[in-house]
């Protein structure tokens, strides 16, 4: 791409989505308004933005560059909804129990564990109302060869089932009860921690990827090869969050560093090291990006993106 560098293009989309959370936020007001503060606050606290910035690439990948996106809006603000609800019951002191969050203090810290935990509850409910409204308002789409014909309906099932159980809820679940078991052998142990980065992290990326897909009009057989770009891209993606834990600068982070060690987490670099774990990305990610070039586009936004990831510092 030329003159502009992938992080101000990054900068240039986040700010896009940025405009558009910010028309669709609840109103702080009644007797729910501490709630809606609580959830406003950690929606505004910034972050990259990636999940809805990788949506609507992928929309555009196969709707074309200039294709009308207020179709898929609703789903963009749906995910950063879930990230960032499992983002405040992630640090809870139930869970990581982790200070700063984007720069900013805890929603706990602020808004004390009961509320923060109700803010999480507040922006799931909230992601799912916002694209089930965006999908009953929304344009009629082609025609879909999945097990649904419809594209909203097969867009709402990825944004539920992965965000869910068989999603980001599963990681987490095996991410807490991995920590402190040391009983495990090297390959079970291992097997572990894959379920876990996929899940964790690797199901809500999938899931942004894959529901550009579906709404920009993807057969399904791509959207299967999307997941796959989507697991690759959210592994490495977990990958390098844990080497950040361990050699990143809390201050650019914006959020603390030695919380896996802390927490005696089981990570990728915990149990292969940190130079298998910065292979680990880069092998990933290129295959992320094979991929990519599979759809028959190169230089895209999202090819710089997925090269840019690796070598990240927040
Ligand atoms: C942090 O995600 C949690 C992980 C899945 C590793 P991000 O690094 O995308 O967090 P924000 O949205 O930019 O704050
Ligand atoms: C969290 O993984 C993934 C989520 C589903 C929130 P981490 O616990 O490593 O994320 P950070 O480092 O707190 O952002
Ligand atoms: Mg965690
Ligand atoms: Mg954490
Ligand atoms: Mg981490």
């Amino acid at each position: 791409m030329s003159g502009i560098s992938i992080e101000d293009e990054l900068l240039k989309r986040a700010a896009y989505f940025e405009d558009i959370l910010g028309k669709a936020l609840p109103a702080e007001e009644g007797y729910a308004r501490t709630v809606i503060e609580a959830m406003n606050y950690s929606l505004l606290a910034g972050g990259k933005r990636l999940r809805p910035v990788m949506m609507l690439e992928a929309f555009k990948l196969f709707a074309g560059e200039e294709a009308d996106d207020s179709v898929l809006r609703p789903f963009m603000l749906a995910i950063e909804m879930i990230h960032t609800y499992s983002l405040v019951h992630d640090d809870l002191p139930a869970m990581d129990n982790d200070e700063y969050r984007r720069g900013r203090k805890t929603t706990h810290v602020v808004y004390g564990p009961g509320m923060a935990t109700l803010a999480g509850d507040g922006l799931l409910n909230l992601a799912f109302e916002t694209a089930i409204k965006g999908a009953a308002l929304g344009k009629e789409l082609v025609y879909y060869d999945g097990d649904t014909s419809n594209r909203y309906l097969a867009a709402l099932d990825v944004l539920g089932t992965k965000a869910g159980i068989y999603g980001m809820v599963g990681g987490q679940c095996a991410d807490i009860c991995a920590e402190n078991n040391h009983d495990m052998d090297t390959e079970t142990a291992r097997d572990v921690l894959h379920y876990i980065d996929e899940n964790k992290t690797g199901a809500l990326i999938e899931s942004s990827l894959m529901i550009g897909a579906i709404i920009g009009g993807a057969s399904e057989a791509q959207v299967k090869q999307v997941e796959k770009m989507g697991s690759n891209v959210g592994i490495a993606f977990q990958i390098q969050d844990d080497i950040l834990d361990i050699e990143g600068d809390a201050a650019e982070l914006g959020k603390p560093i030695g919380s896996d060690l802390k927490n005696d987490k089981t990570t990728y670099v915990s149990l292969n090291g940190m130079d298998e774990a910065k292979k680990k990305v880069k092998e990933l990610s290129d295959e992320a990006s094979e991929i990519l070039k599979s759809f028959g586009q190169s230089g895209t936004f999202l090819e710089g993106l997925f090269e840019y990831l690796i070598y990240r510092k927040k």
